[in-house]
Order: structure tokens, then C-alpha cells, then sequence
């Protein structure tokens, strides 16, 4: 997976690896309530165990993106500061579990994901919906664009790949707001992956369609989701664009109260997270890239992608964890 966007190293080269540290907590914490149906349980624990990581570590950080607004999320809200208060500061983008419904339904793709950058750097983005399209490494700049019709974005990306048509698919999430979107792509000649939840791996998942089968996500997810998604494809390669769906006076206010000056700007993936960028992901339930939490006799099993935009490392960490207090279901 190549990545044309390497870059000045601002940030300390240990974060890379100490940023794995704080998923797999997060993971291994969701992973022993998945299934068991209760999304918020799932959530509450990922939360608590990426926050006591997060706090282990030897940074000024600043959730800029998090668990919501500071008086509807008590923990890891946006603003909260987090780590020793010491070191860098970095501003941070996380989701602790990433696809609450897939984790408590044991279905597959749903993930710790935390992005790290540079003070300043990533798009403090209001909770609100944002219209997405994103396409992995390897093609020329532009030849998708969130304002074009689906089949002509289809169309050029068959053409950029050298495919037929019939053999681009589309990554899209599931929701009746996407009727028209989906008929069209149909209509194109595609294929669509429709996915439950989880538009976080949606989009990562274009960067290795070979692995993962798809080619283009489309559609409109979460707005937080999006800014981790761009972090994501900022360091392993890809075109993403975004645009934040203001359909309201309340929400036009408190995005311009989170520094949005045009309710209609369509934000780019270095608009979305520039400058020195690390991100990590460890897999909670089995996916189409990471595999899930094992829970083994002797070990917890964790399998998470760590990478840094200015270097353009993609790092594969497969870990064994002894069974430790600190992984119990107790404290995590
Ligand atoms: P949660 O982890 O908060 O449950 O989000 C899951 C998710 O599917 C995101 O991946 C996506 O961006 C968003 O929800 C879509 O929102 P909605 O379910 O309202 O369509």
C-alpha cells in the first residue's frame, strides 16, 4: 500500500508504537462484552480502558475528537485534556469502539481507532452527519468527486483501474437515506458491500481491495468518523473528500462555534488531518482486514494497524497479551 504523502516528523517516533498500546486496551476491553448485546456496556468499558491508557502516556493531548460534547459525555469528551501533561502536545481523534451495534451483535469490522497529530492539526468536527467519498492509493488525483453523480465517479474509477464496471465495488452503509445512491451504483453496473455499521473501515478498506474487495466508499456516516477515516487514509495513501451535512440552524451554530466558516465546504483528506499524523486500529470483532480479540487460555490475542502520514509506515502488530489485572474484566 503506497503512500504519497510523507512529510516533515514533528511528532516523537515512540508515539507510533505507544498509541498501539492504548487500542489494544480499548479492544480487548469491547472484545469481552461482544455479543452479549449491550452497545452502551461495550462502549462504557472501551472508554474507561482507552482513557486510563491515553492517560499513561507522556503527552499534552486534547480530544478533538471524542465521545461528544462535554455535557452529554462525561469521559473523553471534546476538549478533555488527556496524558501526564508532560511532552508534546498533540491534538487526539478517537472512538474507543468504533461500530457499538457490530460489537454487541458480534459482527464483524468493529474497532478501537485512535488518530494523534500535531497541535492544530485535525478538523474539529461538530457531531453531525458527513457526506463522504473516499478511494484508495494509486489513482490520479481527482478522479472522483463527492459532487458528481455515483455512476460517473463509478465510471471513472473502472476506467483509472482498468476494469469493467461490473467489476468496481462500492462500500455503503445500509440506511434508507441511501435508497437513491444505491440504485444508481446498481444501475452503473457495480457492486455494493453493504455494511451495517462502521464507516470508519469502510473506508480504510478501499486502500486494499485486493484484501478486503472493495474499491470506493460513498455515502453519509458520521462526521467524527469521517475526520478518523481521512487520518487514516492520510498515512497509508488514498483521496477522500468529505462534506458536513448542516441541515439546521442549531447545528450551522454549532459547527461556526467549532471554527466551521462555510456550512457547504467540502473538505479534502489533508483538510481533515494534515501535518505529522499517526493512527492506530486494533480489530474487536473478526473484519476484512484485522482479526477480532482471542481470548485464549494463556493469552488475549490482539491484531492492530499502527502507521505514520510523514514516513508512510503501515505497521502489522500482532500481539499476546499474558492475562494480566489490567486486561480482567474487572478493571477494563
Ligand atoms: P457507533 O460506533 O457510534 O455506533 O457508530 C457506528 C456508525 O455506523 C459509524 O461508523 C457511522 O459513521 C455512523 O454510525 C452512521 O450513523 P447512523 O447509524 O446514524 O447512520
Amino acid at each position: 500500500m503506497g503512500n504519497e504523502n510523507s512529510g516533515e516528523q514533528v511528532l516523537d517516533r515512540v508515539l507510533t508504537l505507544e498509541i498501539v498500546r492504548v487500542t489494544e486496551r480499548a479492544a480487548i476491553a469491547a472484545a469481552r462484552l461482544s455479543g452479549r448485546g449491550d452497545e452502551h456496556a461495550a462502549d462504557q468499558v472501551a472508554v474507561d480502558a482507552m482513557r486510563e491508557e491515553l492517560n499513561a502516556l507522556s503527552i499534552k493531548g486534547i480530544v478533538v475528537i471524542g465521545e461528544g460534547e462535554r455535557d452529554e459525555a462525561p469521559m473523553l469528551y471534546i476538549g478533555e485534556e488527556v496524558g501526564k501533561g508532560t511532552g508534546q502536545e498533540v491534538d487526539i481523534a478517537l472512538d474507543p469502539l468504533e461500530g457499538t451495534t457490530i460489537c454487541a451483535k458480534d459482527m464483524p469490522n468493529s474497532l478501537a481507532v485512535i488518530a494523534m497529530a500535531e497541535k492544530g492539526s485535525l478538523l474539529n468536527a461538530p457531531d453531525v452527519y458527513m457526506d463522504k467519498i473516499a478511494i484508495g492509493p494509486g489513482y490520479p488525483a481527482g478522479i472522483v468527486d463527492i459532487d458528481a453523480a455515483p455512476a460517473d465517479n463509478i465510471k471513472a474509477l473502472a476506467k483509472a483501474k482498468g476494469v469493467p464496471v461490473s467489476e468496481i465495488t462500492a462500500c455503503i452503509l445500509d440506511r434508507p437515506r441511501h435508497a437513491a445512491i444505491i440504485a444508481a451504483v446498481r444501475e452503473a453496473g457495480a457492486a455494493i458491500r453493504l455494511i451495517g455499521d462502521g464507516d470508519v473501515a469502510g473506508v480504510i478498506h478501499t486502500t486494499d481491495p485486493v484484501e478486503t474487495g472493495i474499491d470506493i466508499y460513498m455515502g453519509v456516516g458520521g462526521a467524527p468518523e469521517g475526520v478518523l477515516a481521512a487520518a487514516a487514509l492520510r498515512c497509508i495513501g488514498g483521496q477522500m473528500q468529505g462534506r458536513l451535512i448542516l441541515d439546521t440552524d442549531e447545528k450551522r451554530a454549532r459547527a461556526a462555534r467549532m471554527g466551521v466558516e462555510d456550512p457547504n465546504r467540502i473538505y479534502h483528506m489533508e483538510d481533515m488531518a494534515s501535518g505529522d499524523v499517526l493512527f492506530s486500529a486494533t480489530g474487536v470483532t473478526d473484519g476484512n482486514m484485522l482479526m477480532g480479540v482471542k481470548f485464549e487460555r494463556d493469552y488475549i490475542r490482539t491484531d492492530t494497524l499502527v502507521m505514520r502520514s510523514s514516513t508512510g509506515t503501515v505497521r502489522r502488530v500482532s500481539a499476546k497479551h499474558s492475562h494480566s489485572e489490567k486486561f480482567s474484566s474487572k478493571t477494563s
